[in-house]
């Protein structure tokens, strides 16, 4: 197989390639993200870090799981964790190592803080005095810290948001992305919110809200807390068409903004997918907690046969090619009916009382998949 070069520059930072591992229990300190930095990942952005850590307590347990009836698989996996527990001194001591030892890997810094000035422009000012590339807001958390106005409380608020990257922007000496909640009915405003802000970058998605289950025998919700559970982050393979939708719609709406696109990343193929929707780079998290580090070695070589299939040179020859092919609805009728397609050949009613299994009628009605057009 033909070699491809697979970095791409996105708002200076170079990336050796365009596979980051996301914010969360992949990169919770500095030693598992050198591992990663060893594994092959162009870049990570570290768990998220806050000035108070004593502040943070998480919960046992705090993760729930759902699975493939006819696989067992996971396919759903729901977190009700908080950000680092670890204090921002220990996390800025690895970070200045981390960029001694892996000086052409690229190192963002998670941060999240409460509505204070103050408080954003200081944690801003410590974390890239320590090194790092770059920085992502974390405005999309959606359990626990929205309780103290943090995380998803000011991702759903254009105005806090719009005003908390305006903070940033004035003491930012490195480029800085905020990452949005998907707990909002129309996640372009609060995009667009934190651009106007000077935000250089938009990361898409954090978690779906979710209940992931409910017990049958103790009757109580999970993940079960001594009895308690609150709704929490939902997570993997299960929200990836969801995640495709949203960074679709970011990618219309801000062109001229890099997306880091994010949710269900599993393989190479669905990374492949969001930058046919726009995102220049790509995130994982819980695939990389299920698969382990080394699931980036099939992302790179997925993305060469891919580059090599098509005729592609570089990772940027091909962000954002698919995006041009959603339309309306009246549309696509308007379409179909050019080519003289039938809109049905029976009457509705006759086909589905002509079968015991709908599931036989809408194998009919279901896109045939990997359908290359000319
Ligand atoms: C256990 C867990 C912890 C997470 N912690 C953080 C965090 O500290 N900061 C953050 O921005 N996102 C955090 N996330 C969200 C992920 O970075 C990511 O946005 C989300 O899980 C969707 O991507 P995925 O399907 O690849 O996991 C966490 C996710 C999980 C599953």
């Amino acid at each position: 197989m033909n070699s491809k070069d697979l970095s791409i520059i996105v708002n200076g930072m170079q990336f050796q390639n365009p596979f980051l591992l996301a914010a969360g229990p992949p990169t919770t300190n500095g030693h598992v993200i050198a591992k990663a930095f060893d594994a092959g990942w162009g870049g990570i952005i570290a768990k998220t870090t806050c000035l108070e850590s004593d502040k943070i307590i998480n919960v046992v347990p705090r993760y729930g799981q759902i699975r493939s009836a006819e696989t067992g698989d996971i396919i759903g996996f729901e977190n009700i964790e908080l950000i680092s527990d670890r204090p921002l001194e220990t996390w800025l001591g690895e970070f200045r190592s981390l960029k001694e030892q892996y000086p052409d890997k690229i190192l963002i810094a998670s941060i999240m803080e409460e509505y204070r000035q103050e408080a954003w422009q200081e944690i801003v000012t410590k974390v890239q005095a320590a090194g790092v590339d770059g920085l992502e807001l974390n405005l999309s958390c959606p359990h626990g810290l929205p309780e103290r106005k943090m995380g998803a409380a000011m991702g759903q608020n254009c105005q806090m948001t719009q005003e908390v990257c305006s903070w940033v922007k004035e003491v930012a000496t490195v480029p800085f992305w905020a990452k949005m909640t998907p707990n909002i009915t129309d996640i372009t405003q609060p995009a667009k919110a934190a651009v106007a802000g000077g935000a250089d970058g938009i990361s898409a998605i954090n978690t779906i809200l979710c209940v992931i289950g409910v017990n049958l025998k103790t009757l109580r919700p999970e993940p079960c807390v001594h009895g308690w559970t609150i709704p929490g982050g939902y997570s993997y393979q299960a929200i990836r068409p969801i995640a495709l939708r949203m960074v679709m719609e970011l990618a219309r709406a801000l062109p001229n903004t890099p997306i880091s696109g994010l949710g269900g990343i599993d393989q190479g193929t669905d990374a492949l997918q969001f930058m046919l929707l726009g995102a220049s780079t790509v995130q994982v998290c819980t695939g990389a907690m299920l698969k382990g580090y080394e699931m980036v070695s099939e992302m790179k070589q997925s993305c060469v046969a891919f580059m090599n299939d098509h005729g592609f040179e570089s990772v940027r020859d091909f962000i954002g090619v698919s995006l041009p092919y959603f339309t309306t609805h009246s549309d696509l009728v308007n379409r179909m009916l050019r080519e003289r397609k039938q809109v049905s050949t029976n009457s509705r009613d006759d086909d589905w009382a002509k079968t015991n299994r709908l599931s036989d009628l809408a194998a009919h009605l279901t896109s045939e998949k990997n359908v290359l057009l000319p």
